[in-house]
């Protein structure tokens, strides 16, 4: 395909604006996909993403649009995901395209996340045509929004395109736009091969399937093709393009995207932002790469009954598969047995991963607090990464502690504005600017990462009901009062319930955990003390006190069955919980325990 026959471009938005809508409406007005075939949603591929609504792994999509000026043109759009913790994914695919289109929801206006996006899109050089979605609602203000937009991310808005990706009303001009105002792309044909690995990912049948964008040269089928950066060679088993189902096709020039399979094994052996050329007649540079994602938060995941321990393993193997961005580590605890140390770009990410466990291999789980790395610095100067507090070295042996920062930017209506900053504070916050823009607050917080990990996110949206939008990054590690605090019940340690708090805030964290633990517990016969300690001390304490009668006794006598139903249940109550000495935790206390509010 001729150069300036060809358009690439992605789609920045917010979570809800209506993305996949649009894209599904391009797709779908294009012919690329039989009516009969079309699924709402087409490119959010996995359950997951569709029950949930949001997008997870970039994926791409090949379309043929027959312009106003009779030429046909190839537009490709690299779908990109909306969520912070993907925010590295953004980054790599912007670098593949030209140009992009800004989704609002007319009724909603700019939130956080549509600003980190855009940024990145600037960044990246990317012609950006403004699109108003959602302009069929009755709440919808095109005009207002198109102010903020100019406001807020400073771009040219007086030609945005209003449209609504619902009824199909204006999709017609987006198309148009993305031939008349986004740039082709630029490439030598005659230059040796130089292409981008933009993404990869697992499919059951045919390997690993490995997205790519043609900047010079020309990739073809049985083709033998070097890795640059892992030095790799395959040959070509198969070149196809996406529409969005694999369409074979016999080469690839410049400009171009597509997909190749050539046996490789696993997702870890293609690394994204690395460089493919030809093996015999290689380019003389690679391209400069992406930086690579690094796991922030980690948690402890065990399965409830120990003897799924191996099919933990199996499953979590095969995820790795496909995720390469999420690491695990064999660990064992007192407590719980054998399980894993996992690592994830971020909350979501967290669940997404434990929920895919969960659902499709059929696991049930115990998650330990979710904790972020700490920079522990002893006294030898050895500094030691953290990633489980129950690791924590003795304190007589470290110096100090430090934790990661982050830059939290928040966008909130007026009348929310009060309870945002109070919660800010009450996470140990420094507030660094406020702003507002188009009738809302801009508040940006210098945050410790370790109180947003846990519930922030939630907590935010409910004192918000909702309308607030959060965004951040990790700015610096910074030396704080952190100490390990352990929690005992029945005087047994409960490692997988310890977390890092800081010293100030440590009585009030310990006796909230311990009141929580009372009403998680059941009563057992005896009494248990629940307490939590730093070092041997013993900062807060409860009591649960023992059961009063043998209510057993109301099962006998009566009818048989009845006896035997509740004999079941308690069975089945049994396998949710863990055993701790002589005490029975049940698996949903752990995270419960350490929700604040
Ligand atoms: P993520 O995939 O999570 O990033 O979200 P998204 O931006 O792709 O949003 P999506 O397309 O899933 O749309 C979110 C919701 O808005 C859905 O319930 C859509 O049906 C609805 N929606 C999308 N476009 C329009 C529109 O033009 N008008 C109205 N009224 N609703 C719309």
């Amino acid at each position: 395909t001729d150069l300036d026959r060809i358009r690439n471009f992605s789609i920045v938005a917010h979570i809800d604006h209506g993305k996949s809508t649009l894209a599904d409406r391009l797709i779908q007005l294009t012919g690329t996909v039989a009516e009969r075939d079309m699924k709402d949603q087409l490119l959010d591929a996995m359950d997951i993403e569709r029950e949930r609504g949001i997008t997870i792994k970039a994926n791409s999509v090949r379309i043929d649009y027959p312009a106003k000026d009779g030429k046909t043109y190839v537009l490709n759009l690299i779908d990109t995901p909306g969520h912070v913790d993907f925010a590295y994914e953004v980054s790599r695919s912007m670098q593949a395209v030209e140009g992009s289109l800004l989704v609002v929801d007319a009724s909603q206006g700019v939130e956080a996340q549509t600003l980190a996006n855009v940024y990145q899109a600037i960044d990246a050089d990317h012609e950006i045509v403004p699109v108003l979605n959602k302009i069929d609602l009755p709440a919808a203000e095109p005009e207002r929004v198109k102010e903020q937009i100019e406001d807020v991310i400073g771009i040219d808005a007086s030609d945005a395109v209003e449209i609504s990706a619902k009824t199909g009303l204006g999709i017609p001009d987006v198309l148009e736009a993305i031939v008349q105002r986004l740039p082709a792309p630029q490439g030598d044909r005659d230059a040796p091969l130089k292409a981008m690995l933009v993404d990869s990912w697992y499919d059951p049948y045919l390997g690993v399937v490995v997205l790519i964008r043609v900047m010079d040269g020309v990739i073809k089928k049985g083709d033998q093709i070097k890795m640059m950066k892992t030095g790799a060679t395959y040959k070509l088993d198969r070149l196809a393009v996406l529409k969005p189902a694999m369409v074979n096709i016999d080469e690839l020039g410049p400009g171009e995207i597509g997909v190749f399979t050539a046996s490789i094994k696993q997702v870890r052996d293609t690394k994204v932002g690395d460089t493919i050329t030809h093996e015999k007649k290689p380019c003389a540079k690679a391209l400069p790469g992406f930086k690579p994602s690094i796991p922030v938060v980690f948690c402890g995941l065990f399965p409830v009954d120990a003897n799924d321990f191996e099919a933990l393993r199996d499953a979590i193997e095969k995820l790795q598969l496909n995720d390469a961005s999420f690491s695990a580590e064999m660990e064992t605890s007192a407590a719980l047995g054998f399980g894993f140390r996992c690592g994830f770009l971020g909350l979501l990410h967290l669940e997404v991963v434990r929920d895919r466990l969960e659902r499709e291999y059929d696991l049930d789980l115990i998650t330990t607090a979710p904790s972020v790395v700490f920079k522990i610095h002893m006294k030898d100067g050895e500094v030691i990464e953290l990633h489980n507090p129950a690791d924590m070295p003795d304190l007589t042996y470290v110096d100090h502690i430090e934790e990661p920062r982050i830059k939290a930017t928040i966008l909130v209506p007026d009348e929310y504005l009060g309870d945002v900053l109070k919660l800010c504070q009450d996470r140990r916050g420094i507030q660094q600017d406020l702003t507002y823009v188009g009738g809302r607050a801009m508040v940006v917080y210098d945050l410790p990462l370790a109180e947003v990990v846990f519930d922030f996110y939630d907590r935010l949206k409910s004192v918000t009901k909702g309308y607030a939008s959060f965004d951040y990054q990790i700015t610096e590690y910074r030396e704080d009062y952190l100490v390990k605090m352990s929690i005992l019940v029945n005087d047994e340690p409960v490692d997988a319930l310890s977390i890092m708090v800081h010293r100030d805030r440590a009585e009030a964290r310990g006796r909230a955990m311990c009141e929580k633990l009372k009403d998680l517990i059941p009563r057992h016969m005896f009494k248990i003390p629940i307490q939590a300690a730093i070092g041997g001390r013993v900062i807060a304490r409860e009591t649960l006190s023992a059961m009063r009668k043998d209510v057993t006794a109301k099962c006998y006598g009566g009818d048989a069955s009845r006896k035997k139903k509740l004999l079941e249940k308690q069975k089945a109550g049994k396998k949710k919980m863990r055993q701790f000495g002589k005490v029975e935790i049940p698996q949903s206390a752990f995270i419960a325990a350490l929700k604040m509010d």
